[in-house]
């Protein structure tokens, strides 16, 4: 064997080793989406909760945490996550999603849904670090955004 062909095998099979294991979930599987999705909005509610406590005084303002916090959830609000929004992965088709259907069909006001909450969520990300009641000023669209979609998409407990 010449060395840049072993070389390149070498590479081939780690590459292939570090793939395997990610490989061998079937992410397009539905159970699989409905896990990511439900992860995915729990990282937001991470992020949100310790702003919220901050803005009602339930625990201490801390200018470098809130800034961290709703940098974070600004990233999170512009991830793409159509691959979360899947027909077979909805209310009544698995037993613990609380996806409406709309949620599936209504792309475009899903993605309208996400643009305000990227926007709400940018907001936040200026004003948080400055003191307590610019993070304050700011929560109110974020969380009108988080509700506006659960209204749309979510199934009512
Ligand atoms: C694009 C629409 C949309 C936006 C925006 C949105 N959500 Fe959701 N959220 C949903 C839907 C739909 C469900 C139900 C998902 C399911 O059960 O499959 C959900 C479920 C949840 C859940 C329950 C997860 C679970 O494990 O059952 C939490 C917590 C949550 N959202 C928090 C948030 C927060 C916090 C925000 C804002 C920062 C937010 N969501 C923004 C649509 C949205």
């Amino acid at each position: 064997m010449r060395k840049p062909t072993r070389v390149l095998t070498t590479a081939l099979f780690a590459g292939l080793l570090l793939a395997g294991p990610v490989l061998a979930e079937d992410l397009n599987d539905p159970e699989e989406i409905l896990t990511a999705r439900h992860g995915y909005m729990l990282l937001m509610a991470n992020q949100l909760a310790p702003l919220g406590a901050m803005a009602k005084g339930d625990a201490p303002y801390d200018a470098a945490a809130a800034a961290k916090a709703a940098a974070s959830l600004a990233a999170l609000a512009s991830v793409d996550t159509s691959m979360l929004w899947i027909a077979g992965t909805e209310t009544g088709a698995l037993e613990d999603s609380d996806m409406l259907p709309e949620a599936v069909s209504d792309s475009a006001g899903r993605d309208t849904r996400f643009a305000e909450l990227k926007t709400a969520a940018e907001t936040l990300a200026a004003a948080a670090g400055t003191d307590q009641d610019s993070l304050k000023a700011a929560m109110g669209g974020v969380g009108a955004a988080c509700g506006a979609c659960h209204k749309a998409y979510r199934k009512a407990d």
